[in-house]
């Protein structure tokens, strides 16, 4: 079982979004999939057309130490697999909802004990899921600490702008210093590239900046700056099943990315460049 977290310690770059492109192709390629969603926002949740509840939600599960497998009591289907297949077949996507339940465990300072909570939480839990996606909120608290210790990757999204630059360099840095101080090591890491136009001088510039920065941990290909995004997220559909070209490309980029995480466990090894 693949769990990969989705961060970045830079708001509105594209984690949510990139957690939903990857569950839309994890779906539309049968892969069975859980999203936890991390972020008290809960953007991902609802984009994959789920409420939390008093009862449903991730928080509940993580607020005290768990027992293995204490995600399954709070993971409940998306409807998007219905939308995929029309009757919900054997497909599988769960999500374990977040919302502002999860607001008071996002401290600056924690135990080392409780970094653990999320890992135990997903125990023996791989009969159930080959992917675990988790939605981090944009910041070094103990969620995204949780995260971290829990995932076999780390995929930092970037924009290509020089203070996402900056921003997924002291990710990358962030990412190296939990490794050496942390008794649970990440397994490994990766940038995503989001919202590239290939036409702007500037991003072609800042693209070949990350790959200089972060050579083989870039992820390809890049996914570009699309409007077709906000329209499918509004309104809650998986991308693959949106219509028209322009989604069927962004769809088509999601299964790269994902075919290349579930067959490597490492970033792929392409380098990505804004024209692909
Ligand atoms: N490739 C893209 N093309 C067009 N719009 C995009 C793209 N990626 C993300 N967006 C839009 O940008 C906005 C921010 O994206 P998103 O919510 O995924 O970022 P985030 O990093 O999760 O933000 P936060 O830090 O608040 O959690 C959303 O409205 C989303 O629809
Ligand atoms: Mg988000």
């Amino acid at each position: 079982m693949q769990i990969v977290s989705v961060s970045s310690l830079k708001g509105g770059v594209g984690k949510s979004s990139v957690t939903l492109g990857l569950a839309s192709a994890a779906l539309a390629d049968g892969v069975p999939t859980l999203v936890v969603d991390l972020d008290p926002h809960a953007d991902a949740t609802t984009g994959l057309g789920v409420h939390a509840t008093s009862e449903l939600n991730v928080g509940r599960v993580l607020a005290r130490r768990s027992k293995p497998g204490a995600i399954r009591a709070v993971a409940v289907s998306s409807p998007w697999v219905t939308r995929e297949t029309g009757d919900g077949g054997k497909r599988r996507l769960d999500v374990a909802p977040g919302s502002s339940a999860s607001s008071p465990l996002d401290r600056s300072t924690y135990r080392a004990a409780d970094l653990s909570r999320l890992v135990r939480a997903l125990e023996g839990m791989a009969a159930d899921y080959e992917l675990v996606l988790i939605d981090c909120p944009p910041n070094l608290n103990a969620l995204t600490r949780m995260a971290w210790a829990a995932s076999t990757k780390v995929l930092s999204v970037a924009e290509p702008s020089l203070f996402s630059v900056a921003g997924t360099q002291r990710t990358m840095t962030a990412i190296a210093h939990f490794e050496r101080d942390s008794p649970r090591a990440v397994g490994s890491a990766g940038v995503v590239v989001n919202r590239v136009h290939p036409d702007a001088r500037e991003h072609r510039f800042r693209v070949d900046e990350l790959n200089e920065l972060f050579g083989p941990l870039l992820v390809a290909p890049v996914i570009p700056e699309n409007q077709v995004w906000q329209r499918a997220q509004g309104s809650a559909w998986p991308i693959h099943r949106w219509p028209g070209a322009d989604a069927e490309d962004l769809a088509d980029r999601y299964t790269q990315i994902l075919r290349g995480l579930l067959a490597t466990g490492a970033p792929a090894e392409e380098h990505a460049s804004a024209g692909e």
